[in-house]
């Protein structure tokens, strides 16, 4: 694999390739990634992958400067994996200018759910997926990016942000890699102490029995009962819920009508002690 750190050397390194396959991360890598580069191998003639902490997408208050940053151990496990090429930017480097020009989302995606508890945060993410999409893939006809699942909302808004700017990029989502009690695999889990950890799967737990008590959710009103009971359940177990939520796999909005037929997923996110965690589930 090789590693580089500047756009001239990123695109020499592509300029030979027909459809480079992609995936963007910001490092402290689990095998949920790993399990995207794998899949990238499959998809594209060179699998390439990004490692940058992107200060745009974190609120003053958040987490950006203390974010685990390993990069030689990152790029041993890329390399174990199967990727191609790395490309590690310098902050310099991505944002050589402060970047006043922005990719803003639509609001009606990106101010709901992660959105409204996290502002602004997916015009972060979609200003540096943008950046990284144009040092990737310009000058291809095609390319493939891969999101993780376990970013329900990010991986439909990048979608919705491809379509809408026509980018000749395929979007693959791949599945959300689980620990043995469900835990899903998140950069974030290193955060939590032991005791904390042991109870981590309380939220994949909380988000299986609310889907499967939603099917029979006669409507709306009875769904936003089940919800907050939902919430409240695991505010007694020592948590602080931000949302425990059914919505339409489609837009994320609240469904109406008749549950039983349509396509749902039920989103959590909740912080237990100092670490935020986010999980759902298609059902
Ligand atoms: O999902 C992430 O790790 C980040 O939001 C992404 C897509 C790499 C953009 O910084």
């Amino acid at each position: 694999m090789k590693t580089v750190h500047t756009l001239a050397q990123l695109r020499a390194a592509l300029a030979s390739s027909q459809r480079p396959a992609f995936v963007a991360t910001m490092g402290n890598l689990h095998p949920g990634h790993l399990e995207l580069v794998r899949q990238a191998r499959t998809l594209g003639d060179i699998t390439v992958a990004s490692i940058f902490v992107n200060r745009l997408q974190f609120a003053p208050h958040e987490d950006f400067d203390s974010y685990p940053r390993t990069l030689q151990a990152d790029a041993d496990q890329l390399q174990v994996a199967g990727c191609d090429l790395l490309f590690a930017p310098s902050e310099a480097e991505l944002y050589p200018q402060p970047q006043t020009f922005k990719v803003l989302p639509d609001a009606a995606l990106a101010d709901i759910l992660e959105g409204h508890f996290r502002p602004g945060f997916f015009t972060g993410v979609c200003t540096v997926v943008m950046k990284l999409f144009q040092a990737v893939f310009a000058g291809h006809a095609q390319g493939v990016a891969l999101f993780g699942m376990k970013d329900y909302q990010q991986q439909l808004i990048i979608g919705q942000m491809v379509r809408q700017f026509a980018l000749p990029i395929e979007i693959v989502t791949g599945q959300t890699q689980r620990a043995a009690d469900g835990l899903a695999l998140s950069s974030r889990n290193g955060y939590l102490s032991a005791a904390e950890r042991a109870q981590a799967a309380e939220l994949h737990r909380a988000l299986r029995q609310l889907a499967a008590q939603a099917r029979a959710a006669a409507d709306a009103r009875a769904l936003a009962a089940l919800q907050q009971r939902a919430e409240q359940a695991l505010a007694a177990q020592g948590w602080q819920p931000d949302y425990l939520t059914v919505r339409r796999r489609s837009d994320l909005l609240a469904p109406e009508g008749q549950l039983a037929d349509q396509a749902l997923v039920v989103l959590g996110a909740a912080r237990l002690g100092r670490t935020r965690l986010i999980d759902n589930l298609e059902f």
